[in-house]
């Protein structure tokens, strides 16, 4: 009785609210992860994500109709890119590696040095950035007024039509639906012990090690505490990183921890895409890194048997979403 008071006081709701999609999103909430904390002034819904899909596939983004986000962030790649560099318009070049963007919405700072405050507001940097997509957000909101379908989507998601508000909250939605849990590893902590191989299981125990260490930083389901280290890439830092917001000498060289998700995928690696393979990471671990006064002192150095540099190998490869991004 009570369930169906219940159910029909819902068929009541949508067919009072279901036009303007103000319902919340069934948000899937992997069980182990933190909360996904999402704006009040921009609930989640199916609308919003879908008409950020759209846009984040659209060439339409960019000054000269050449660039999407997509061309950066690339489906089949957990939303990274296979270039150190990505090319923005006219093949201009930026200063870092594009990062995957599965479970990107759960970093309390956005992007590598920690420069954007909101995923709500992010969308603007690489629309606005002269490198990337080089087209002011009142142009770009002109542009998509002149196409219909775009206003009909904007006012059925939002009650308003595409603008500086509207258009990076859309992207933001997209992203925020990029949260996944589908991994082998994910598997295993739900208790399922026989989802990671006997390998991947000892490659799980050397990355917890204290002599390895990974996961003082790599930690926690998202395999990153989001904090910012120097990991010991270089002595002299041509991209100061975090350094570069907080204007202290001792962030010089830092950035934020990425989460290991996908990272078979999400190659080649650092805030530079300098390392190309897993292999390099490792050896680079390995030797503890170059000497730099901001070094985290967790990096000492290790060395791993053949055996034991695969095991590692095949745990970071028990990291890939089982989720197919390039269906939505
Ligand atoms: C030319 C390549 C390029 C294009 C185009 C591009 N991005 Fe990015 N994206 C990057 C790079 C590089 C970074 C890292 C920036 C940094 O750390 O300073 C990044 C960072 C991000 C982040 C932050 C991820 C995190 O973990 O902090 C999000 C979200 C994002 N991009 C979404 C988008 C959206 C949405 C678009 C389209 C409006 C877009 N990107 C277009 C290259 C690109
Ligand atoms: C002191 C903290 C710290 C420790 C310990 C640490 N890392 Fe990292 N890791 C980082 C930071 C910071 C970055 C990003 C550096 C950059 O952007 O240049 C990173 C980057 C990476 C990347 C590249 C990811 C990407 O998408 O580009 C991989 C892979 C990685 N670490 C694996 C490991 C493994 C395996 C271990 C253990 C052997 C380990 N890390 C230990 C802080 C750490």
């Amino acid at each position: 009785m009570r369930f169906i008071t219940l159910l029909i006081i819902s068929l009541l709701l949508v067919i009072v609210f279901g036009c303007e999609d103000k319902t919340q999103l069934l948000f899937n909430q992997p069980a182990h992860f933190p909360n996904l904390l999402i704006p009040e002034n921009n609930p989640l819904t199916q609308k919003k994500v879908d008409l950020g899909e759209r846009l984040f596939g659209d060439k339409n983004l960019s000054i000269d109709s050449t660039i999407m986000c997509s061309s950066c962030h690339k489906a089949h790649l957990a939303l990274a890119d296979s270039l150190s560099i990505s090319p923005g318009v006219y093949g201009r070049l930026g200063e870092r590696n594009s990062p995957s963007l599965i479970n990107a919405a759960y970093a309390p700072l956005i992007n590598r040095d920690g420069g954007v405050a909101k995923l709500d507001i992010q969308a603007l940097i690489p629309i606005e950035d002269h490198n990337e997509m080089g087209i002011s957000i009142l142009k770009l909101s002109k542009r998509l007024i002149q196409d219909q379908s775009y206003v009909d989507a904007f006012g059925e998601a939002f009650g308003r039509g595409p603008d500086g508000f509207t258009i990076p909250r859309a992207l933001a939605s997209y992203v925020r639906s990029l949260v996944d849990a589908s991994t082998p590893y994910d598997k295993y902590l739900g208790g399922q012990k026989d989802s990671l191989s006997p390998a991947a299981q000892r490659g799980l125990h050397l990355f917890n090690s204290e002599e390895l260490a990974c996961s003082s930083c790599h930690s926690g389901p998202l395999l990153t505490s989001f904090e910012f280290e120097n990991n010991g890439l270089y002595t002299d830092y041509a991209d100061r990183g975090r350094a570069l917001i907080s204007l202290r000498e001792d962030d010089v060289g830092k950035f934020r921890i990425p989460s290991l998700r996908n990272v078979a995928l999400t190659a080649p690696y650092m805030h530079d895409g300098s390392l190309a393979t897993l292999d390099d990471v490792i050896a680079h671990y390995a030797s503890g890194g170059q000497s730099h006064k901001n070094k985290s002192h967790l990096l000492k150095g290790f060395s791993l048997s053949a055996d034991q540099h695969l095991d590692l190998l095949a745990f970071l490869e028990a990291l890939t979403s089982e989720r197919d991004f390039t269906k939505s």
